[in-house]
């Protein structure tokens, strides 16, 4: 037997010997993962036994599985970090972690997983989450052009415009989008006011996760004056309403007075209507009593009269 045929029969039995000796099948258990952008982000699957070897590929998302291009780790060629050792593998006994520093909203995906333990291999996919800074909007109006500006954030997330009623403008506005670090974007959307499209109030607001439909907005009111006693808060877009920030609130109480004095004005007028009808209702029926008794008096001394003359006569 040739040295090659002898090794080839030794891995055979060692391999054999091995499977028997764990009978257990290779399991893996991966989750997924959410970190703040800039932190450590630390991706891991633990399985049942001695974790020999990894590979990692990095997807658009799990649910892409054919997105699974770039390969960020491979212990088989000794890769066990890349770009410069921002990510890197831990490998420890059925521990098998990959940690991502200065997390970007870039690293944000899925991440696909090789395993190769002792008792056999398998593949998982993890998705990690980036959550980015949620800044407040930026508001400005400068003449008929309105401005509304993110100016950094997750780059999924959206700018969309309303007037006070709820009504979507979005349609009518541009937006340009720039890069800025880290993977995050700075967003400008602009609206421009044209004799067909005016507002008494232009409200943007930005949508950092469609799913949760976290939100901040800003409002500008085109005519103070008038929109201070008109305005009204509508509900078309519950969904936005509900997540408008808390220091909106106030201002819609606020907006809310006028409205309220109003209607305490108008019960009050009501009420002093209704006082005054039945006051004049009694007034006439006492004036009517009145006149019934000017009516029977005469009638009732005629009586009297005649009563007296027959009395005046059986005497
Ligand atoms: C991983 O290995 C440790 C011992 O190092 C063991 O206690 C643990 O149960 C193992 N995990 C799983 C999921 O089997
Ligand atoms: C990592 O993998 C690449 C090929 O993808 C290879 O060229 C490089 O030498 C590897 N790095 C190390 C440290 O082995
Ligand atoms: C507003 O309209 C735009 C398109 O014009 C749409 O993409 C967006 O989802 C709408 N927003 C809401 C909250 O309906």
């Amino acid at each position: 037997m040739g040295s090659l045929q002898k090794t080839a029969v030794c891995l055979l039995f060692l391999s054999v010997s091995s499977s028997a000796s764990n009978s257990k099948f290779a399991s893996f258990i991966c989750s997924d993962v959410k970190t703040e952008y800039d932190k450590t982000a630390a991706i891991s699957c633990i399985g049942n036994t001695k974790i020999t070897n990894v590979v990692v590929k990095r997807c658009e998302s799990c649910n892409e599985q054919n997105s699974c291009l770039e390969t960020i780790i491979n212990t088989w060629n000794g890769n066990y970090s890349s770009e410069n050792g921002r990510i890197r593998l831990v490998l420890q006994h059925n521990v098998s972690e990959v940690q991502i520093q200065e997390v970007k909203a870039t690293d944000q995906g899925g991440y696909k997983w090789y395993l190769y333990s002792e008792n056999g291999e398998g593949n998982r996919c993890t998705n990690l989450e980036v959550t980015a800074p949620e800044i407040e909007p930026d508001f400005t109006r400068n003449g008929r052009k309105l401005a509304c500006l993110s100016s950094i954030g997750h780059p999924q997330r959206q700018i969309h415009w309303f007037d006070g009623h709820g009504t979507n403008l979005t349609g009518s506005a541009s937006l340009v989008s720039e890069e800025a670090e880290g993977g995050l974007t700075s967003l400008t959307s602009t609206l421009h006011e044209k004799p067909t499209l005016t507002a008494s109030e232009y409200c943007c607001t930005v949508l950092y996760d469609v799913h949760t439909k976290r939100s901040k907005t800003k409002c500008i009111r085109a005519h103070k004056a008038v929109t201070d006693y008109l305005h009204f808060t509508s509900t078309p877009d519950q969904e936005i309403l509900k997540t408008m920030e808390a220091q909106e609130i106030p201002k819609t109480m606020e907006e809310h007075i006028p409205i309220i004095l109003v209607l305490i004005v108008l019960v009050l007028c009501c009420f002093a209507a209704v006082l005054y009808y039945r006051h004049r209702q009694r007034a006439m029926a006492r004036g009517s009593f009145a006149d019934l008794l000017r009516t029977l008096l005469p009638i009732l001394r005629q009586h009297e009269n005649v009563e007296e003359k027959s009395l005046n006569q059986e005497v």
